[in-house]
Order: structure tokens, then C-alpha cells, then sequence
């Protein structure tokens, strides 16, 4: 009988080393023998990553519409890509998934929790992650490690309070299901970085995996 499989998202703002821990996490599951793949929000299917452009290179937005839009890329995601992988005994790893919205667009954006729950239910269901590895840091470290990437994004552009606003909401959903959640303080070296997802991943590999 083969495991169930699993979906693992990682969450954080912007240069919180998520892409860089993807790295570290691919190594871990290799060991371990999955069978998974990766993918990213918002996009990771075609008319995700159509709506991805809109998200990330439009010139204007409304909040809102940029709630919407966020749910429309992942309702595609789930259902093109989540939902049949896992189905399929295929572990999912996905940079980003439904946090990211209660993080920016709940509370970057300001437009609350309560309608992104209400947008949560509606499309992402019972599709939840299984583990959600939260690479916590401050705003101006993270900031500070991308300012060399060139051109900002739409949201990339924004102010500190606005980053500010989205590490809080990252850390109070955390805390609503903690179990669900490996916090990683990711503004240690690398090194660092690594053995704590490691450790993190080694402590939850019996639940995980039973
Ligand atoms: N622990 C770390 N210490 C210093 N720099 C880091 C660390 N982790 C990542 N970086 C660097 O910060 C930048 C952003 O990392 P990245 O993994 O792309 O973040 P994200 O995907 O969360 O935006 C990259 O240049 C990366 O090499
Ligand atoms: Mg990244």
C-alpha cells in the first residue's frame, strides 16, 4: 500500500528565500522517494500563468479584482494541476498557495480575512496543504535581497507597511493551525536556513509519511 500523497506549499514575502528552499525541500523528498512535482502560484498551469501576467504586469488594479483573479489562477491550478497529481499518488510542492491571499490580499491589500475564507471555501475546499512551510522574515531583509533582481513586479513595487501588513497575516494564520505549519526564521544564513527545513521536514516526516 503506498503512502498517501501529499501537498506542501511554502509561503513568504518577497526575497524570504522561498525558491531557494525549494531546493533544499527537492533534496529532502528525493531522499525520502517521492514521487512529486513542483509548481507555483500565481500560474502553474497556461491560463494560470495568463492571469499571472495580468496579476503581476498590469498597470492598475483594483484590490478586488486582484483577489478574484488570484482565485481564478489557483481555481485552474487546483483543478488542471493539484487536485489530478494527487489524485495520482504524485506529492505536489507548491511556491505560494491560498496564504499567500490572506497575506496580501487580506491584509497587504487590506480587504480582511473574513472575504478571502469566504473565497478559500468557495474554491480551494478541502484541497488544503498537508504542510505549509512559512519562510518568516522581516520585510527590509527580504527587500534588501532582492533589490538586485532588476525590474520590480506590481507588487513588488509597493511600500514597507504594506510588507509589514503581510508578514503579521502570514504568522497570525500560522498560529490559527500550527500543527499544519513548519516556521522557518529565514533571515539566518543559509545554512542555517537549510538545517531548519531539514530538521523541520525530518520531525514531520512520520506524519507524512506513516
Ligand atoms: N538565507 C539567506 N541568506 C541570504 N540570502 C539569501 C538567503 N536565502 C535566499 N537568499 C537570497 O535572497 C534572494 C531571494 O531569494 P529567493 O529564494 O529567490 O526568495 P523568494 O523566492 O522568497 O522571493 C536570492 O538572491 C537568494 O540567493
Ligand atoms: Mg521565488
Amino acid at each position: 500500500m503506498t503512502n498517501k500523497a501529499r501537498f506542501i506549499t511554502l509561503e513568504g514575502s518577497e526575497g524570504a528565500g522561498k525558491t531557494t528552499a525549494l531546493k533544499t525541500i527537492k533534496k529532502i523528498l528525493n531522499k525520502w522517494g517521492v514521487d512529486y512535482i513542483c509548481t507555483r502560484e500565481p500560474g502553474g498551469e497556461p491560463n494560470a500563468e495568463k492571469i499571472r501576467e495580468i496579476l503581476l504586469h498590469s498597470e492598475h488594479l483594483h484590490a478586488k479584482t486582484e483577489l478574484l483573479l488570484m482565485f481564478a489562477a489557483r481555481n485552474e491550478h487546483i483543478q488542471n494541476v493539484i487536485k489530478p497529481n494527487l489524485a495520482k499518488g504524485v506529492w505536489v510542492v507548491s511556491d505560494r498557495f491560498v496564504d499567500a491571499s490572506y497575506a496580501y490580499q487580506g491584509g497587504g491589500r487590506k480587504l480582511g480575512q473574513g472575504v478571502v475564507k469566504w473565497m478559500d471555501d468557495f474554491i480551494v475546499g478541502d484541497v488544503q496543504a498537508d504542510l505549509t512551510v512559512l519562510m518568516d522574515i522581516a520585510p527590509e531583509i527580504g527587500l534588501e535581497r532582492i533589490k538586485s533582481r532588476g525590474q520590480a513586479d506590481r507588487i513588488e513595487q509597493e511600500g514597507l507597511d504594506f510588507f509589514h501588513r503581510i508578514t503579521q497575516s502570514y504568522r497570525d494564520k500560522a498560529k490559527l493551525n500550527p500543527s499544519k505549519y513548519a516556521i522557518i526564521d529565514a533571515s539566518k544564513s543559509f545554512k542555517i536556513v537549510k538545517q531548519s527545513i531539514i530538521s523541520a521536514f525530518e520531525s514531520k516526516k512520520q506524519e507524512l509519511m506513516p
